[in-house]
């Protein structure tokens, strides 16, 4: 090594002690004479001084260092004289007086430095990545990140989980994202897809015996991104055969206690709260709510139905929906322009056609606008089911189903936030259970699977598949943190019969099944055990357990929101030789 500590090593027991430091220049400081340097690495800071006693040569090599120039420093520790103490730095108490300096690389002047106190714009960041990752923040989620995964590859390792890798070529699996598709030299005109996931794979390590296996998998997805989302991601991804739900929740539930331990020292108690998909969605609008405060949603929809007011009856009577939720001792701080800002939000965002506030006043009944139009009882008892209380704040969507969860479940996220309702800093854990087998896609006009077409039902609605699919239930799991889901997973389908019923009603026919997934329905019929699975978004959970806002500060590498990698300029244009070897002619040619 070319230093004998680091930077963030030495202590008051070093003193007096001859060492080599190497490291970044942080900052130079001239103080007549003496030149005080904070030298940098990923271990901390440590101040090195040149005073007139290391020589005046030594003192104007060492004000003339630049920031980020890269310098490896011999000296003798000393204590920092009376006063000069720094109780914020691990090294504080201590300095290097140099006696040989020598500068490794100089730096050019750096767009940003890494230990500014304002962050950079974020387009900066991504182009001199380098350099947003000399950041001590970006240093601590990126070591946050490797003790996380460290921890869950020591757990499963202690279970007895086989660590085996899929392939990224293949071909294009069922997790309903775009696929991201990579041309065949030797076979021109066909493509391999990457995984979005690596769950048939998975599988097949059950039919073939592996009985408990897990990957740090990357997968791929072209998907519009959000704050969450990369189209490039990380999962720890687990299969075991021989299990039920249970067991395989329990599992993440022990990696959730270990977690939580080692890596935020908290205590959580297992097993975590189960709530199932149909409860979630009634009293949160959401399937991965945020338990760490209240404001749930209310039903009203039989009051809405005797209401003079025509939106909420003629909604009522239209099948729709008309909840509510009690934002409590509110009502003071949301004047008309707030509500106003509210309304428009809600309509922009989730295309509904309005929101519908009363006040409680303080004898208990209730005021809005258009409170004129419902009658004094009915305004009782919409306030007696919403359990309002003088200075409450009522907030009512009337729309589909849909629409009021979808709506009203962010009204909540973002009023649960605005409204501090809960310490940014809690952890909370749950899972929600029994979610529906398949969802109605309107569009196509054919039911999709909700998870994956691999998902086995419930036992006890296997007759439902035939009957009525809307109201099957699967086997299914979700872990959430913090109203971010944090993994999913299921228990499968391990019967080639069953397997292709699913597929029928999918509408995905023998023909294709045969074509895409010719070899799952093949191994199913050599011997397949009962197995399920899990898969949990690491950079979601490095996210979570880090308090961290935007999924691209957990990842070294990220892509912007149109899936670029500005450092690298990826994705770029190729040679047109590189498209012939390809067999492949642009429609358009790419545009600069
Ligand atoms: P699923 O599609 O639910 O399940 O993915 C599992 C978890 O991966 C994370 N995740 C993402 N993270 C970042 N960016 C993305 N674009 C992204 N998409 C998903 C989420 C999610 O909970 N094969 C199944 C798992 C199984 O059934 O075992 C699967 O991939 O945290
Ligand atoms: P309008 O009759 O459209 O002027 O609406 C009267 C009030 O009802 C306004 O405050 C709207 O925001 C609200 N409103 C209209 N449609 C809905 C709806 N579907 N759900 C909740 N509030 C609504």
């Amino acid at each position: 090594m070319l230093r004998t500590h680091t930077c963030g090593q030495l202590r008051p027991e070093h003193i007096g002690q001859e060492v080599t430091l190497c490291g970044w220049v942080d900052s130079t400081r001239d103080h007549g004479g003496a030149v005080f340097i904070d030298l940098r690495d990923r271990y901390g800071k440590t101040q090195v001084v040149g005073s007139p006693e290391s020589g005046q040569q030594l003192v104007e090599q060492a004000s003339r260092l630049r920031s980020e120039d890269v310098i490896r420093v011999e000296g003798k520790v000393a204590h920092r004289p009376e006063g000069t103490t720094n109780p914020k730095l691990d090294t504080g108490e201590i300095e290097l007086r140099i006696e040989s300096l020598e500068i490794l690389n100089r730096s050019k002047t750096p767009p940003f430095s890494p230990t500014q106190p304002e962050l950079p714009a974020e387009d900066l960041r991504l182009k001199y990545r380098y350099l947003d990752l000399r950041r001590p923040q970006m240093q601590q989620t990126l070591l946050l990140r490797s003790r996380i995964i460290k921890t869950m590859r020591d757990y499963f390792a202690e279970h007895h989980f086989v660590d085996v890798e899929t392939p990224i070529l293949g071909r294009s699996t069922p997790e309903g994202a775009r696929d991201y598709l990579v041309p065949s030299r030797v076979s021109p005109g066909k493509f391999y897809a990457l995984p979005q996931s690596p769950q048939l794979f998975k599988q097949i390590l059950m039919i073939a015996g592996y009985d408990r296996y897990i990957q740090v998998a990357r997968c791929f997805r072209d998907e519009d991104l959000r704050a969450d989302r990369q189209p490039e991601f990380t999962q720890l991804d687990l299969e075991m055969s021989f299990v039920d739900a249970d067991d395989i929740m329990g599992m993440i539930d022990g990696l959730v206690v270990r977690l939580a331990k080692e890596i935020l020292g908290l205590d959580v108690k297992t097993p975590l709260p189960r709530m199932s998909y149909d409860e979630a969605m009634e009293r949160f609008g959401h399937d991965a709510p945020d338990l760490r405060f209240g404001l749930e949603l209310t039903d009203c929809t039989d009051l809405a139905k005797q209401a003079e007011f025509r939106v909420f009856r003629e909604t009522a009577d239209a099948g729709g929906r008309v909840r509510g939720i009690n934002v409590t001792e509110a009502a003071a701080q949301f004047s008309r322009k707030r509500l106003d800002e509210l309304t428009d939000w809600v309509k922009q965002g989730f295309g509904v056609k309005g929101l519908v506030w009363f006040r409680v006043e303080p004898n208990g009944s209730l005021w809005s606008p258009v409170s004129k139009n419902f009658s004094e009882d009915l305004l009782a008892r919409i306030g007696q089911r919403m359990n309002a209380q003088p200075g409450d704040l009522l907030l009512f969507v009337a729309d589909s189903w849909e629409l009021t969860c979808k709506s009203l479940g962010a009204l909540r996220k973002r009023l649960g936030a605005e409204l501090k309702l809960y310490d940014p800093r809690s952890m909370h854990f749950s899972w929600v259970v029994e979610f529906p087998m398949f969802e109605w896609n309107k569009d196509e006009q054919r039911w999709d699977a909700m998870h994956h077409p691999f998902t086995a039902p419930r036992p006890q609605d296997r007759d439902l598949l035939e009957t009525e699919p809307a109201r099957c239930r699967a086997q299914a799991y979700d872990l959430v943190i913090n109203g971010s889901e944090a993994g999913g997973g299921t228990v499968r389908i391990h019967d080639s019969q069953m397997q292709q019923k699913v597929f029928n009603l999918l509408g995905i026919d023998p023909q294709r099944a045969r074509e895409r997934f010719g070899f799952l329905l093949e191994a199913l019929q050599f011997g397949a055990p009962p197995h399920g699975g899990i898969a949990l978004g690491i950079d979601r959970v490095v996210m979570l357990f880090g308090g961290l806002e935007s999924i691209r500060d957990c990842i070294a590498f990220p892509k912007t929101q149109k899936a670029t990698d500005m450092m690298t300029e990826a994705p770029g244009e190729v040679d047109r030789k590189q498209l012939d070897e390809l067999a492949i002619r642009l429609a358009a040619p790419a545009q600069k």
